[in-house]
């Protein structure tokens, strides 16, 4: 393979653009095997196959690497190769469609290994493809298995890889490598079973907790924002800030997914990792150098500050909902009840928010709301720092309002950083508005941020566990969420379903905060 076909741009374009300095292509070095489990299934097509399409496409996989399809359903290699040409048509961006010299390399890359996730046999075979690929691919002995099957078949995997003698160690040839999908277990007491399993084979330097949202290039700018500046930290604190707000909203419902959901439920599916780690990321203090875990340690002490509600507390810190019947962008949708496979009485919440506090130095007193829902009014994750109001005020006319400063790091679907500020309306009299500061990637970089699955596998293909969740962080975030569950289980919302799809959520987010953002 030449280096040229190797780093050509799919769309072939090669003019310099000054917003993109700085913006590199680094190839990965080490060569190596990535194994699929579960690659029939949903995310496989929608977003890890196209992610590694990309990769190669941009020229970033090594030169030497090969994909095993592990699953149930049955294709032989050249069915699965047919099968994920399919995929990337129907999935990929068009500049990024399969063709050509790098779909002809990619495709014999490909292999398939029609399994059963309890079978010896199974991973005898994989074990052979393994040394098959080795040999005629050049991989090396280096293994990254990446589990994104039902949760319920994490352990029974991961126990055969162990049996199997491919969870690395120090004798092996090369290295290995889990990225474990989320949910990292459905509560506490199942968080920390699977963690027994997965420490009985493999150590924390080779697990990979993958929670996509920290894949988002405006999440990873979070960090920027704070520590490449000068004038935001100093007044990053109980001193200035008066709430923080977390939102992460959808307007989609549970599609196809009701069997799942409907035993999960906002909080479990977003809460307790996706909103939990924006929260750790905008809350921490400044880790003492770029290096993984001491990023990873300063999030976990964020978290290890965070009390976790008593059980009696529940009721004021929180709020939850399911949606019923309503619009979407002018359309009617069913309510969550009547979705494809989920209970008819459910009692399941498709929204939640909770109130936490930061029990620190730096934080005591400000409140975080977080908040999370299907079918709300519009697609939109935010973090809005709100600081308190001016100390006294000289200026504007006696009706005007006076805002508070709010620090809006948006991460989709626009993706950016806002400042609202106070202005002086032109004109003879002294009105004062609010108006906005406003960044966005795109215009500012020019170039679209790449998908969170693209970054994510491939640091973990280098070896850097920065965007991947410790499991310390995914023990307490579970403790901190465990009285909410508790109480929302053992108590049953009558008002259910109380928002229309395609409103604000329920009237109860309003009353633990009245000031969220409006969708
Ligand atoms: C997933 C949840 O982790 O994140 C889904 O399981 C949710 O229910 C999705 O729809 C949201 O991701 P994004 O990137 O669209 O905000």
């Amino acid at each position: 393979m030449s280096e040229a076909l190797a780093t050509v741009s799919a769309n072939g374009d090669g003019a310099v653009n000054p917003l993109r300095a700085g913006i590199a292509s680094d190839r990965i070095t080490d060569p190596c095997t990535i194994v699929f489990f579960g690659a029939s299934g949903d995310l496989f097509k929608r977003m890890l196959l196209p992610a590694m399409y990309a990769l190669r496409v941009r020229g970033i996989l090594p030169n030497d690497f090969a994909i095993v399809g592990f699953s149930r359903s049955k294709y032989d290699d050249d069915a699965f190769r047919a099968y994920s040409k399919e995929q990337l048509d129907e999935f990929c961006p068009p500049d990024q469609r399969p063709q050509g010299a790098i779909w002809e390399d990619f495709e014999r890359r490909i292999s398939y290994i029609t399994a059963d996730f309890d079978n010896t046999k199974s991973y005898a075979a994989l074990k052979k493809r393994l040394e098959q690929n080795d040999t005629e691919l050049g991989t090396k002995g280096n293994r990254l298995f990446y589990l994104s099957t039902p949760p319920s078949v994490f352990p029974t995997i991961i126990e055969h890889l162990k049996h199997a003698g491919l969870n690395g160690g120090e004798h092996a040839e090369g290295w290995a490598r889990i990225i474990i999908e989320k949910p990292f277990g459905t509560d506490l007491a199942s968080a920390r079973a699977l963690q027994q399993t997965v420490d009985r084979v493999f150590r924390e330097s080779e697990v990979y907790r993958i929670d996509h949202y920290l894949g988002k290039e405006p999440v990873q700018d979070i960090m920027a924002l704070r520590f490449a500046n000068t004038i935001f930290e100093p007044v990053w604190n109980r001193n200035y800030v008066e709430s923080v707000q977390i939102t992460a909203a959808e307007q989609l419902g549970v599609e196809l997914r009701g069997g799942y959901y409907d035993n999960a439920g906002a909080l479990r599916d977003m809460i307790q990792n996706h909103v939990m780690n924006l929260l750790a990321l905008v809350a921490m203090e400044a880790p003492s150098g770029p290096d993984a875990d001491a990023i990873r340690s300063e999030k976990f002490k964020v978290f290890s500050a965070i009390m976790p509600p008593t059980h009696d507390e529940v009721g004021s810190m929180s709020a939850r909902g399911q949606y019923g019947a309503g619009q979407i962008n002018g359309k009617p949708v069913q309510s969550y009840r009547d979705e494809p496979d989920v209970d008819p009485n459910s009692n399941t919440e498709t929204f939640a928010a909770v109130k936490l506090h930061i029990d620190n130095w730096r934080w005591a007193g400000v409140p975080f709301y977080l908040r999370s829902g299907k079918r709300l009014a519009k697609k939109v994750s935010e973090i809005a720092v709100t600081f308190k109001p001016i100390p006294h005020r000289i200026y504007g006319e006696r009706t005007d309002t006076i805002e508070n400063n709010v620090l809006v790091m948006k991460i989709q679907p626009e993706e950016g950083v806002a400042m609202r500020f106070s202005a002086k309306v032109p004109g003879p009299k002294s009105h004062i508005r609010s108006v906005f500061m406003d960044f966005n990637y795109g215009t500012g970089f020019g170039v679209q941020s790449p998908p969170a699955y693209e970054r994510l596998i491939g640091d973990a293909m280098r070896g850097d566990q920065t965007l991947f969740t410790r499991w310390d962080a995914v023990e307490r975030a579970w403790e901190i969420v465990s009285p909410v569950l508790d109480v929302w289980e053992n108590t049953k919302d009558f008002g259910f379903p109380n928002y229309p799809a395609g409103t604000q959520g329920p009237a109860s987010a309003r009353e633990l905060f009245a000031e969220w953002r409006p969708l």
